[in-house]
This record gives C-alpha cells, sequence and structure tokens, in this order.
C-alpha cells in the first residue's frame, strides 16, 4: 500500500461555540478517490477548507508526504500542490477565462504564454472552454472547467472537489467522471464531497464519514461492492431510502395559468417561447429540463424578476398582461429561489431577519407602521429553527454562517409560512443531504395540500418521486405536459428532456 500524500492528525476547527471540526484524522493516497460524506453542516466544507489553506485549524497537524505543512493562504497550498473547487466558484465574473487564470497561473506560466497552456491543459483532459469568453457568458459546468483547468495549470496533486455536481447537468457529469478517472489513472489524489449516493458507489475507492464534525467512519473499501443502503445508514445512522408517502389530494381550482408567454432569460441567457400550462391548487407541476433550456427564464417571468415580452397570466382568476403581472407578483407568491446564497438571503443578517425578510408586513408596528416588532421577529425565528430541524445554535446567528442544508430550509421555512396560493420552488434540494432532503420533500408535498406548488428542478429523481404533471422544457418550449401517475408516459421524461419525442 502507497504512503498516504496527506496526513491530518487531530485537526479542530471551531467557529464561535460550533465545534466545526474535532480531532479528524484523515489519510489520503494517490491514485484514490476519497468521497468525504456526511449530513449538511457536519465540517466537511471546512475540513478541506483547512487543508486547502483558506481557513487554518485551531489544532491539529497536516503531514505532507511525511512532512509537517501549514497553509496560510490558498495560494500557499497551491505551492505544494493542494486545491479546491469550491461549491462556489472562485471566478471573476466579468474577466475572461484568459484572464481569471493569468491571475492565479500567469506568474508561472507568463501572460503571453497562458492562452498556450490553457489549451494544451483543456485538450489533455477534455475540458473544452473558450479562453476569450467572460465568465458571466458560461454555464456553470463551464465555470467549473475553468477552475479544475486553473488548478491543473499549477501542477495540483491533491484536488478537491466540494460537491461539484450539483450544479451540473447530466452530460456535465457525465465529462467530469471521465476527468477524475482520469486524474486518478495519473496517481493523483482526489477527494470527492457529495451527498449523492450514485456517485460515491461510481466513483470512490476510499469512503470517511463526518456528523458534527467528528470523523465517524474512514475506510478503504471497494464502494463499488456497496448497496445504497448501506451507504445511507452509515452516513445518517438510520435507514433512508428516500421516498415519501404522497397522499391523496383533491385537485382544486386552477392558480396559475400562463397563455402565450414568451421572453428573454434577464442575463441574456436562453429565451422561452409560446409557454402555455396551468397550475392547480393541490397539485405539484414540475417543470423538468436540462439546465440551459429556458427554464431560468421562464421562472424569472413566473415569479416577477423579468417580465416576459409577451402573453397573459392569470392568478386566482385575475387575468395581467406581462407588465401588470410583474408588479403584482411578488406578494402573490411564495418563491425558494435556486441562488440561495445571493437572491434567497442575505447572508450579513441573522437568521430570524432573514425569516422576516419577505413579510416584513407582518411585523410593522408603532406610529405608522414604522417600526418592526423585532421580538416577534425573534420569537418567530426562533420557533422555525425548532420546527424545521434547523442546526443553529441561536436566530441571532448570521444567515452567512449556516451550511448550505440549514441555509435552505430556513429559507423554505420562511416561504412556507407566507400562506401563498402558489409556491414555486427552484432546485430546492441542490446540495443538501439526503435527510434535509427527504424533510423538504415533504414539507413540498404538505405544502400541496394548501396551495398549487410549481417545483422546477434538473433532478429527474426528484421529479418522478414529487410530481401530479411534469412538464419537459427543451430549446425553450414546454415539449409535452406529462401525467406523473401514467407510468408508461413518465418512462419518456429522460428523453424528451434530451428533446427526443417518441
Ligand atoms: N465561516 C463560518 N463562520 C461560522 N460558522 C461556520 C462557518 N463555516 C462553517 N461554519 C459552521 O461550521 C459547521 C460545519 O460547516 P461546513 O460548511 O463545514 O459543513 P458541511 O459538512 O460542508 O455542510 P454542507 O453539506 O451543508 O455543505 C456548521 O455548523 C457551520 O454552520
Ligand atoms: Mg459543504
Amino acid at each position: 500500500m502507497a504512503d498516504p500524500v496527506i496526513s491530518l492528525s487531530k485537526v479542530t476547527k471551531r467557529f464561535g461555540p460550533v465545534w466545526a471540526n474535532r480531532e479528524v484524522d484523515l489519510d489520503l493516497f494517490p491514485g484514490r478517490v476519497h468521497a468525504l460524506l456526511g449530513e449538511n453542516g457536519a465540517g466537511k466544507s471546512t475540513l478541506m477548507s483547512i487543508l486547502a489553506g483558506r481557513y487554518s485549524a485551531d489544532g491539529g497537524t497536516m503531514m505532507m508526504h511525511g512532512r509537517e505543512v501549514s497553509f496560510n493562504s490558498p495560494a500557499k497550498a497551491l505551492d505544494h500542490g493542494i486545491g479546491m473547487v469550491y461549491q462556489r466558484f472562485m471566478l471573476i465574473e466579468s474577466m475572461t477565462v484568459s484572464e481569471n487564470l493569468a491571475l492565479s497561473a500567469g506568474k508561472a506560466h507568463g501572460r503571453t504564454g497562458i492562452d498556450q497552456v490553457i489549451h494544451q491543459t483543456a485538450e489533455r483532459y477534455g475540458l473544452g472552454v473558450d479562453p476569450e469568453k467572460r465568465v458571466f457568458e458560461l454555464s456553470m459546468g463551464e465555470r467549473q472547467r475553468v477552475e479544475i483547468i486553473k488548478l491543473l495549470m499549477l501542477d495540483a496533486e491533491v484536488l478537491i472537489f466540494d460537491e461539484p455536481t450539483s450544479v451540473l447537468t447530466p452530460p456535465e457529469v457525465d465529462a467530469l467522471f471521465e476527468v477524475i478517472d482520469q486524474l486518478r489513472a495519473e496517481g493523483k489524489t482526489i477527494v470527492l464531497i457529495t451527498h449523492k449516493l450514485e456517485e460515491v458507489l461510481k466513483l470512490a475507492d476510499d469512503i470517511s464519514i463526518m456528523r458534527k464534525g467528528r470523523l465517524v467512519f474512514s475506510e478503504r473499501i471497494d464502494a463499488r461492492q456497496m448497496s445504497r443502503q448501506q451507504l445511507a445508514r452509515l452516513m445518517v445512522g438510520r435507514d433512508v431510502v428516500l421516498r415519501v408517502d404522497k397522499k391523496e389530494v383533491a385537485v382544486g381550482e386552477t392558480i396559475l395559468a400562463l397563455q402565450g408567454v414568451s421572453g428573454d432569460s434577464p442575463l441574456g441567457g436562453p429565451s422561452y417561447t409560446d409557454v402555455t400550462l396551468e397550475i392547480k391548487q393541490g397539485e405539484i407541476f414540475s417543470i423538468i429540463g436540462v439546465a440551459g433550456n429556458g427554464q431560468v427564464g421562464l421562472v424569472s417571468a413566473i415569479t416577477g424578476l423579468s417580465q416576459a415580452r409577451s402573453g397573459t397570466i392569470t392568478f386566482d382568476g385575475a387575468t395581467y398582461n406581462a407588465r401588470e403581472w410583474r408588479m403584482a407578483s411578488r406578494e402573490k407568491i411564495a418563491y425558494v429561489p435556486e441562488d440561495r446564497y445571493h437572491s434567497g438571503s442575505i447572508g450579513a443578517m441573522s437568521i430570524a431577519d432573514n425569516f422576516a425578510l419577505t413579510r416584513l408586513a407582518a411585523y410593522r408596528s408603532g406610529m405608522a407602521g414604522m417600526v418592526l416588532d423585532r421580538e416577534k421577529m425573534a420569537a418567530d425565528g426562533t420557533r422555525a429553527i425548532r420546527d424545521h430541524n434547523i442546526k443553529v445554535e441561536s436566530s441571532e446567528d448570521s444567515a452567512g454562517s449556516l451550511s448550505g442544508g440549514n441555509l435552505q430550509k430556513v429559507i423554505l421555512a420562511r416561504e412556507l409560512t407566507r400562506n401563498a396560493k402558489l409556491f414555486v420552488a427552484e432546485q430546492p434540494t441542490q446540495g443538501l443531504d439526503i435527510s434535509a432532503t427527504e424533510e423538504i420533500w415533504r414539507a413540498l408535498l404538505e405544502c400541496r395540500e394548501k396551495a398549487a406548488v410549481l417545483l422546477v428542478t434538473g433532478d429527474l429523481k426528484e421529479v418522478l418521486s414529487l410530481s401530479d404533471r411534469i412538464g419537459v422544457i427543451f430549446n425553450g418550449r414546454i415539449l409535452e405536459i406529462i401525467d406523473a401517475h401514467d407510468s408508461d408516459q413518465v418512462d419518456r421524461v429522460g428523453l424528451l428532456m434530451a428533446g427526443v419525442r417518441t
């Protein structure tokens, strides 16, 4: 057995009262993919951010090739060949790919040679991306490729991927896995943080599981021999089947109807064309498609973040043109946006304040409603934390300190209490662990007893588990609307997502 490239010993990290990592021992070996698993908030990203020099540990040691190392910055870690692709990419959006890469790797290659090195690296690993494009024009998959090229240009020996597939389309996932396979074959040391058991079973050579800051399981096992069930039990300490009971709910009146709605995405993304659909009280209507097929623009028109170009929208019996709907929409519908960091919450504010964000009217008091009832806000925040099993110390903690899963639960709890007639959830379980996913699925099903639910996701499993009807979007058009209770029809969803009509 080869010697470990990295050995962590008793690594400890605290954020105030929270022990993000507690005396963690971990060995990483060359030519192997090490899956790091655990519930939301377990401490996975923190541990790997310490290894990658973004945080410094409060205790413990790190050895690389048998020598003790410590990094006070990501650049220092990269000098040693350790790099991380973060959950949120670290690129400057207004700059081109080539400029971004020159910033980090320019020193090693010189400004003029850089395009050639980008080209060679991209070629060698099949990481195609146009160096002249600005980052904001790139899909999430392309941005990730830029991050990977960055590490490879700097000769990284240890590559850490933090939930790399949560923003990718299925073909992009396959391409990433091929890159990871190639890196493993070249003897690189790979860490893969993920919540998706299929990925672990497909890729991992070694598995470690964290719970509440501690490493509770670490073994060299042939993951490919394990079952989903075994893995799930190891991860959450109980059986999780990721299946929810769907109660029969009587379908009621139409809440939202779109008639010939067309428009563009707010950021110049793909457009949507002639969309006609209706969503009824008591049903979960899903829009599924591979990312980049117009769903982002369509949802932004429905939620009033942007204005459709043409078509009419009927909500609860009243009909609006695109402009009128944009003004009216926000107070009428509850919305859990895809980007929970930028549009869903304000990181610097407390959880209680974030919880009140879209419902401020409920807290107005004092003369002319100029004062906010902070006591009530704090009490509601605390109750939401309890009801939704959100793991934090206090509702006064900042939202920015929450793990991805817990932040999503805060946003979901907030929107659920608005008691809107339409609830729109966009990629609601992206990045969430399996128990949080189960909780959110249950919440959405419960929501359908009181409201109409629009679910927008790229996750086929999620759609099949929850939906009553499914609209498949391709190239900006709803190709077909399928009854999710008709199993013969449901089998066609995957093909329709690829634009194939049979
Ligand atoms: N910058 C920070 N400030 C304060 N607390 C933090 C910070 N970063 C993480 N924490 C806390 O440390 C703990 C571990 O968080 P971490 O992000 O490492 O979890 P994770 O396992 O990556 O979770 P997820 O699966 O949701 O990404 C959590 O309780 C989190 O709230
Ligand atoms: Mg994380």
